[in-house]
């Protein structure tokens, strides 16, 4: 049984990947499955927190005394995170966000022109919710976490993403086609503002996210 060192807290979550419609029918979206995010839900729970999970995309289950928000785009997961994080003691972008999403959404599917090659998708830039939370923190000593995707150069992309987020705690794990998506384990390394950096080896996703309430439980006080 988990220790309830958490009681009293209410903690943000997202999870999931956005979906960034261009017509009714497709979206440019990412290979996230919510596991991640519902292991840090999940385990925030049975360390006494309140928790708002704000969940994009996942089909996975509600965690058991989580409150879920679901949400599709972009937009829609920033608007859930900002309302719930404005009484939040801490929040933690486990979701894989769409940096950009298409220019314009077309009303009716878009059909193929006989012959003719297909026009480029225009894209424009999405909020970047985790450097908005950072920079103006919805309550005064919140902690914010983020986490990086990374395919190659991981720790030296994560410590640059970490400057440029300006979160207090990067947790950097590596993706790929088939590596972390959608799998039951992760492998990880925590970098803290203060230039911690907390090694979690391959495991469980509920272990890393177990670590992480650690480093966040000791900012908190
Ligand atoms: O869901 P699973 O299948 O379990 O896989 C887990 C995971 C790989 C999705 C997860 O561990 C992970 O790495 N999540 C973050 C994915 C991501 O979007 O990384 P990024 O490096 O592109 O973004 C960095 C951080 O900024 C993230 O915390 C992200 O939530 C946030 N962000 C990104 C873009 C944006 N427009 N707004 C944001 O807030």
């Amino acid at each position: 049984v988990a220790e309830p060192d958490l009681a009293g807290r209410h903690v943000v979550v997202s999870a999931g990947g956005t979906r960034e419609p261009l017509d009714p029918v497709r979206f440019l979206g990412n290979r996230s499955s919510g596991k991640q995010g519902y292991a840090l839900a999940r385990t925030a729970a049975a360390r006494g927190a309140r928790v708002t999970l704000v969940a994009a995309n996942t089909g996975l289950p509600d965690p058991a005394g989580v409150d879920v928000v679901p949400v599709g785009t972009a937009v829609q997961l920033r608007e859930a995170v900002l309302k719930a994080a404005a009484d939040a003691d801490a929040v933690v972008m486990a979701a894989a966000v769409a940096d950009f999403r298409p220019a314009v959404y077309a009303a009716g599917k878009i059909k193929k022109q006989d012959g003719q090659d297909p026009e480029p998708v225009a894209l424009i830039r999405n909020p970047d919710i985790l450097a908005e939370i950072s920079a103006d923190r919805p309550r005064a000593g919140q902690v914010v976490v983020g986490f990086a995707a990374e395919t190659d150069d991981v720790l030296a992309n994560g410590r640059t993403k970490l400057r440029r987020k300006g979160c207090d705690l990067l947790v950097v794990n590596e993706v790929g086609e088939r590596k972390t998506f959608g799998s039951e384990e992760n492998e990880a390394v925590v970098l803290g503002a203060d230039g911690s950096e907390t090694p979690v080896p391959h495991g469980p996703k509920e272990a890393l996210a177990d670590v992480v309430w650690d480093l966040v439980a000791a900012r908190l006080g």
